[in-house]
């Protein structure tokens, strides 16, 4: 195409009747978020979608900007639901005195900065090391389990479990409801990101409420006994005692309900992108498996190339121009992460995986400023745990035949399944080659 018909302000009109009806749970942007907005970030990289009532921010500079300015970008919206409750789902939320409030994620400032700044020292790098260990114990034990089969879903077998566990870890909180947890947990994306039927919403609703049940109970239980305690739950449960004007009641129960919810499905998922990829990619498997130095730029890339958190959001406080177009206040803007991280601006040969790219920790899938991913190096810790581990003993590892599916919402993308396939080997230590 010409060069006049990729200026920004003069997109053809098919694109413009496109950009007014976009919707984020059509096929194509449910297919593959990364390539659906492809010819908006070239033509028309700032939308308004009439149907969806956001407007489309696809570029990554643009994003950038965005993120950086959590005063006139607020991120209060960040949790909204996309469907709102029924009278009937309302009521079933509020039997289970549901009162999920502001979480880190979707506070403004000054209190987040305030809050972020009392919780911030569990997250530090020099902390993480035991987490790092017990990833490595786990995936080890689960790979003994399932590498004498030659074939499993990736996802149910070793992914879906093991994120859980460390976060639970992580957090200090009993690990005995684990299957619980991790259904409470989609239930928790469903409602807030999903478009689910009337009827589907219903049972939504009520796991949502016997979430926020369940963790209330854990954390009263948690709060009997606090001596000698470690986890980020428990820093907070203190924070909660000796400075409850930052870290309330309230926010210590939604708090624990949204860090479960951030922490497992994201590094579950982020880890089954990255496997199909660098297995769809002919030779990097075997790369990786003679050159394991490379697994952590490999992670690096495949969070730029496959991120498992899509999109994410922002409302105006004010008045403001973005590239040329004017947002008004109170306007909500729908920030398209897996566009930005291929936009060519940013990254040379932005389609291709690329594992030894020098920018690619550039990437906006922990989204970037005042809000940016506390979790950022556990989430990467555990990637590069299952991939060396699996790189390691099944280097002949291979995608089986089959078709992805993903659960429809705007936010969370991965596959639901990821079924590979090897030549069976002994458990360790029988192992002789
Ligand atoms: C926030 C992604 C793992 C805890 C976020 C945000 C994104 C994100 C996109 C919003 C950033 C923004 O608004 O600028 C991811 C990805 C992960 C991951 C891709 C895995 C690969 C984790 C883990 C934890 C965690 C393992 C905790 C153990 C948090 C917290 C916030 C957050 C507390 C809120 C920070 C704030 O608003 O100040 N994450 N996350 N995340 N994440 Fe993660």
């Amino acid at each position: 195409t010409s060069s006049a018909s990729k200026c920004p302000f003069h997109a053809s009109a098919e694109l413009n009747e496109k950009a007014q009806k976009f919707d984020m749970f059509g096929p194509e942007f449910q297919h593959c978020p990364a390539t659906a907005l492809q010819s908006f970030r070239e033509e028309k990289p700032i939308f308004f979608s009439e149907e969806m009532n956001y407007w489309v921010v696809t570029r990554y500079e643009d994003i950038r900007e965005i993120f950086r300015d959590p005063v006139i970008f607020s991120a209060r919206n960040v949790l909204e639901k996309f469907t709102p409750d029924t009278q009937e789902t309302a009521e079933i939320l509020q039997s289970y005195d549901y009162g999920m409030n502001r979480t880190l994620v979707n506070e403004d400032e000054p209190i987040h900065m305030e809050r972020r700044r009392e919780l911030l020292e569990a997250f530090d790098s020099s902390k993480l090391e035991g987490l790092r260990e017990l990833t490595k114990t786990l995936v080890t034990n689960k790979v003994d389990e399932f590498i004498g089969l030659g074939k499993v879903d990736l996802m149910a077998t070793l992914l879906w479990d093991i994120p859980v566990i460390v976060a639970l870890k992580f957090l200090g909180v009993p690990d005995d409801d684990i299957s619980v947890l991790q259904q409470f947990g989609v239930a928790h994306k469903v409602n807030t990101w999903g478009r689910p039927s009337l009827e589907e919403q219903k049972h939504v609703a009520t796991n949502v409420g016997k979430f926020w049940h369940y963790s209330g109970e854990v954390l009263e239980r948690m709060k009997q006994n606090t001596e000698g305690q470690s986890g980020w739950m428990y820093d907070m449960i203190r924070k909660n005692q000796s400075n409850p004007r930052v870290v309330t009641d309230n926010y210590l129960h939604s708090m624990m309900m949204a860090i479960l919810v951030a922490a497992h499905e994201t590094t579950a998922t982020a880890t089954a992108n990255a496997i199909k990829h660098l297995l769809s990619t002919p030779k990097l498997w075997q790369k990786l498996h003679h050159q394991p130095q490379l697994i952590p730029s490999a992670v690096e890339e495949c969070l730029r190339y496959a991120g498992p958190i899509v999109s994410w959001r922002r409302e105006a406080t004010e008045n403001i121009q973005i590239n040329g177009v004017d947002i008004a206040k109170g306007d909500k803007l729908f920030l398209v992460m897996a566009a930005a991280n291929r936009d060519p601006e940013q990254f040379e040969n932005p389609e291709e995986l690329d594992i030894l790219r020098d920018n690619a920790s550039e990437h906006l899938s922990f989204g970037y400023g005042a809000h940016q991913c506390l979790g950022r190096n556990i989430g990467r810790l555990e990637m590069c745990a299952f991939i060396e581990e699996l790189t390691r003993r099944i280097p002949d590892m291979a995608l089986s035949e089959q078709t992805f599916t993903v659960t429809p919402n705007t936010s969370f993308h991965g596959p639901e399944a990821l079924w590979v396939e090897w030549t069976p080997k002994a458990v360790q230590g029988t192992e002789k080659t």
